[in-house]
């Protein structure tokens, strides 16, 4: 794809559903006794492959536009797929499904594509183990077989902050004999917390440690997803970065182990208004950003974890702000989709930025003129998208390799790229 520097970035959005939502309540909803209804759900192509893998499982699954059906029948209405289920690109699809599976008295195979095949999977296998289901993965990656049965509860530590593992034991522990403990060593998005008592199952959060007890029967539910704001990030990014610009996202999830990063951005002097509309089950409101002369930031590694996927799009504004930041303690971004510290750092230094690839973060000396360049995504959709941003601010024209990659999360991202430049 090739993009070109444009003077603005405007405009008013309402996004897709968030996709770490839309997974729960699509795998919650099969695991409940009726009709679960999801309006706004994702249309991330990773929610494709939970709703694909679901009915693999034997779940009646109705998608109109951007309405889903699930129809759930409990964990006993879960069959034996037919062949190994496909989880595409989606960590979290394959991580949450493990948690159900493992639950499951037949055997089941997840995998996925050559980058999902490459990421960590003992993670999720290793508690699973230790509640009593069989987990076979292929030197500690996919594919992932599991065996499930009888499970008995754990009290389990993550050894890494991780949602997708903590919402995994949890899944399990809705199946297993008594009361499951899953303790972080920092705040990760809590969403499987929040939208479980909505199904109807208790949920017990103290400090950083949530319990749920065996046994549990789900009632459906109807939900409306708010708006992904981790799409929202590059959107936010665009406008702050470019002059005369300004963007207002509405209905978009304010959720805040999801909105560190705007919180990193007021750090670097940013424009940005919020506003709340709802609390409960997650707070939903607006975001309006503006031109803003930005600064240097330091992100600590406690931070981390509630702004992990919001990194790529920090790192486009670190780039374009006077100022050092310095990001430390974020090591898992070397196992996301791909290497993202060595994606931005290649692809960023490319455009003209002055990166510096830390064992466990970024060190970016930002002002500098970005130009037009030959850059990549790796397959990445964020990186495919915080590139194409910085692309944007630069002079001459930029070739983004791999730009469609950026469906996996954000189909629509270059089509709201391109109505935001041209308003
Ligand atoms: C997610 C959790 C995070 C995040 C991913 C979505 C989730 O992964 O990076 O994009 O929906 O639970 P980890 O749990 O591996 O940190």
């Amino acid at each position: 794809m090739r993009l070109s520097p444009v003077p603005h970035f405007r405009g008013s959005f309402k996004l897709p559903g968030d996709k770490s939502i839309s997974h729960r309540l699509a795998l919650l909803g099969a695991l409940a006794d009726g009709q679960t209804r999801i309006d706004n759900f994702s249309s991330a192509g990773d929610c494709v492959s939970t709703l694909r893998c679901l009915q693999a499982l034997g779940v009646g699954v109705e998608t109109m536009g951007a309405r889903v059906l699930v129809n759930g029948r409990g964990f006993e209405g879960l069959r034996a797929p037919q062949a190994r289920l496909d989880a595409g690109n989606s960590g979290t699809t394959l991580r949450l499904l493990a948690g159900v599976l493992a639950a499951c008295p037949f055997e089941a195979t997840i995998a996925g594509d050559e980058s999902l095949n490459r990421r960590p999977v003992e993670r999720v296998a290793a508690p699973l183990r230790a509640m009593g289901a069989k987990a076979r993965s292929n030197d500690g990656r996919p594919p992932l077989t599991l065996r499930g049965g009888d499970l008995q509860a754990i009290d389990w530590t993550l050894p890494v902050a991780s949602a997708q593992v903590k919402s995994a034991v949890l899944l399990a522990g809705l199946r297993a004999n008594g009361r499951t403990t899953v303790r972080e060593p920092a705040p990760s998005r809590d969403h499987t917390e929040r939208l479980l008592p909505a199904f109807g199952v208790d949920v017990e959060r103290a400090g950083l440690a949530v319990s749920v007890e065996g046994g549990a029967w789900l009632r459906p539910v109807s939900f409306s997803v708010p708006g992904d704001v981790s799409s929202a990030a590059f959107l936010v990014v665009a406008a702050l970065i470019l002059p005369e610009s300004e963007v207002r996202i509405d209905g978009v999830l304010l959720n805040p182990l999801r909105t560190a990063f705007l919180d990193v951005l007021w750090e670097m002097g940013a424009q940005i208004e919020v506003g709340l509309s709802a609390e409960a089950p997650e707070p939903v409101g607006f975001i309006v950003a503006r031109s803003s002369r930005l600064g240097g930031a330091v992100v600590r590694p406690e931070r981390v974890p509630a702004l992990i996927d919001e990194l790529p799009a920090l790192a486009v504004a670190a780039a374009c702000a006077e100022g050092e930041f310095v990001l430390s303690g974020a090591e898992e971004l070397r196992v996301k989709e791909s290497d993202r510290l060595a994606g931005l750092r290649e692809g960023l230094s490319a455009l003209g930025a002055e990166v510096e690839e830390l064992p466990d973060g970024l060190c970016i000396r930002g002002g500098r003129p970005l130009h037009g360049a030959l850059v990549r995504s790796h397959g990445d959709h964020r990186i495919a998208m915080a590139l194409a941003v910085a692309a944007l601010k630069a002079s001459g024209e930029t070739t983004l390799e791999g730009a469609e990659a950026a469906a996996v999360s954000f189909p629509e991202f270059f089509g709201l790229l391109r109505s935001g430049s041209d308003s």
